[in-house]
């Protein structure tokens, strides 16, 4: 049998075709309209996995799209490792933006080019890959693995939190390892340690019971419009200072140490300035760039719609308007704590003369995983072995909702060892993923799991 390396060295062509089969699949999970593409995607994953001949495999419906679920529990006196992932992807749209089409992959200077390349296909099957490799050249896994592939993390997997309340025995592991976070630099391995919480909502003003004529009803009834912008532009300063009272009660401000280590990684304020074509950065006093981006909350505007919006005018008062709204949560801020502030904090800051309505669409809790424990010691020496250089240790702003649920309702460590680059896309036009990265992150999980295999039987 060959090596695992040799075995993924051959194989490098077949990997990438199964690769572009997977980002062929548009698994858009908010769009109803591709219900059966998430679930094609989903039953194409488990045929896959059928072929690695695990212990247990099953595709599990959910009041959304389907969980898949397949396990490899063949190694007595051996530790179990749960990977994680999610097959769905963002919308494509912008898509004359894109310049090849999002779900026809494109292969140009060394990147793979789709939606969900890097968020998050890409990924989580490297992973998969490394499964296969180990079960071709070991001819079976060094410790026992659980694998959950989930559909709807990007509509804020609310059906995988009771799945796994539900399963939490089934789910029994040592160690959960994701790669669904970023490398902080190109060819700079990097192991992540905490990530933002979520807190997103959608408020809707009213004014009257349908839309008037401006002249006829302008001046006796307000405008939702600008009721709306009044409350939005009343929930933060002008350096991004949430105004929402309580809004910072359970802030826990960062530690000198945990200072230090952020200003010991390259960054430039200048040159992020210029990578993101902004005229000049903007933040809260006090907090350099990554603190502000990785430990402070924060809060945003995702959309805003209201009134007339087509070519030329019209002379309206709209009798709706609407803003989606989302704050990013640090510890020790609580979702359901800071959704409360917020809806009251709006309701007092709207005028008598339209009528409110707060809806709750999704959250997170913010996490941070302490770096000290075995399987993120044993990913630091694989990734090193791997990228030639030790890794460097990064919070996210980003939010990966089943994080926070592991270290809760499963109570180990967290490996998040990213694989992607924040110059990728996600969630963009043009998004791809390294193929470098891809290869490297089959060679890295190959060996985490050889080695958390040893140490934590040996240990
Ligand atoms: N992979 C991202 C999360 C991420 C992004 C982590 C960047 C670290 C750095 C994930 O797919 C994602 O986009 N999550 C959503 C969460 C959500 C919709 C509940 C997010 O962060 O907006
Ligand atoms: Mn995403």
């Amino acid at each position: 049998m060959p090596s695992a390396t040799e075995y993924i060295e051959r194989n490098r062509e077949r990997f990438l075709g199964e690769l572009v089969t997977l980002l062929r699949f548009p698994s858009v999970s908010t769009d109803p309209s591709h219900v059966e593409d998430v679930r094609n995607c989903a039953e194409w994953l488990r045929d896959g996995l059928a072929m690695l001949t695990p212990t247990r495999l099953e595709l599990i419906p959910t009041a959304g799209h389907p969980i898949i679920y397949a396990a490899w529990e063949t190694a007595q006196n051996a530790p179990t490792v749960l990977i994680y992932g999610h097959y769905d992807v963002q919308p494509a749209d912008p898509l004359e933006l894109w310049e090849t089409p999002p779900f026809e992959p494109s292969i140009r200077n060394g990147c793979i080019y789709a939606r969900g390349a890097t968020d998050n296909k890409g990924q989580f099957f490297a992973h998969l890959k490394a499964l296969e490799a180990l079960l071709n050249s070991d001819n079976r896994l060094p410790l026992n693995v659980k694998l959950l592939l989930e559909g709807e993390e990007e509509i804020g997997s609310m059906n995988l939190r009771p799945f796994l309340e539900e399963h939490r025995e089934m789910l029994k592991c040592d160690t959960v390892l994701i790669s669904d976070t970023a490398l902080y630099q190109d060819d700079l391995p990097t192991l992540c340690y905490g990530l933002r919480g979520l807190c997103y909502l959608e408020v809707t003003v009213r004014s009257t019971a349908t839309d008037l004529h401006s002249g006829v009803f302008g001046g006796v009834v307000d405008n939702p419009i600008l009721a709306l912008a009044h409350i939005l532009s009343g929930l933060r300063d002008g350096y991004g200072r949430v105004t929402i009272p309580g809004f910072y009660d359970d802030v826990v401000e960062p530690t000198s140490e945990e200072r230090q280590r952020l200003a010991a990684l390259p960054s430039d304020v200048d040159t992020t300035r210029r990578e993101l074509g902004a005229p000049l950065l903007f933040g809260e006093v006090g907090y350099s760039l990554l603190e502000r981006r990785w430990l402070r909350p924060t809060l945003d505007v995702n959309g805003i719609v209201g009134g007339f919006i087509g070519s030329g005018a019209k002379t309206v008062l709209p009798a709706v308007a609407s803003a989606k709204l989302s704050m990013r949560l640090v510890p020790n801020q609580r979702v359901e704590d800071i959704a409360a502030k917020a809806e009251a904090a709006i309701r007092a800051l709207a005028p008598p003369t339209v009528n409110v309505e707060v809806h709750h669409l999704h959250g997170a809790n913010p996490v941070v995983i302490p770096i000290e424990s075995l399987p993120i010691q044993v990913a630091a020496r694989a990734l090193e072995r791997t990228f030639g250089r030790p890794p460097v240790f990064v919070r996210e702003g980003g939010t990966i909702p089943v994080v926070e649920w592991c270290a809760e309702l499963l109570r180990v460590p967290i490996v998040l060892m990213g694989l992607g680059l924040e110059s990728e896309g996600a969630h963009a036009p043009n998004e791809h993923f390294h193929l470098k990265n891809f290869f490297r992150g089959i060679q890295a999980s190959v060996e985490f799991l050889r080695e958390y295999a040893y140490a934590a039987s040996s240990s």
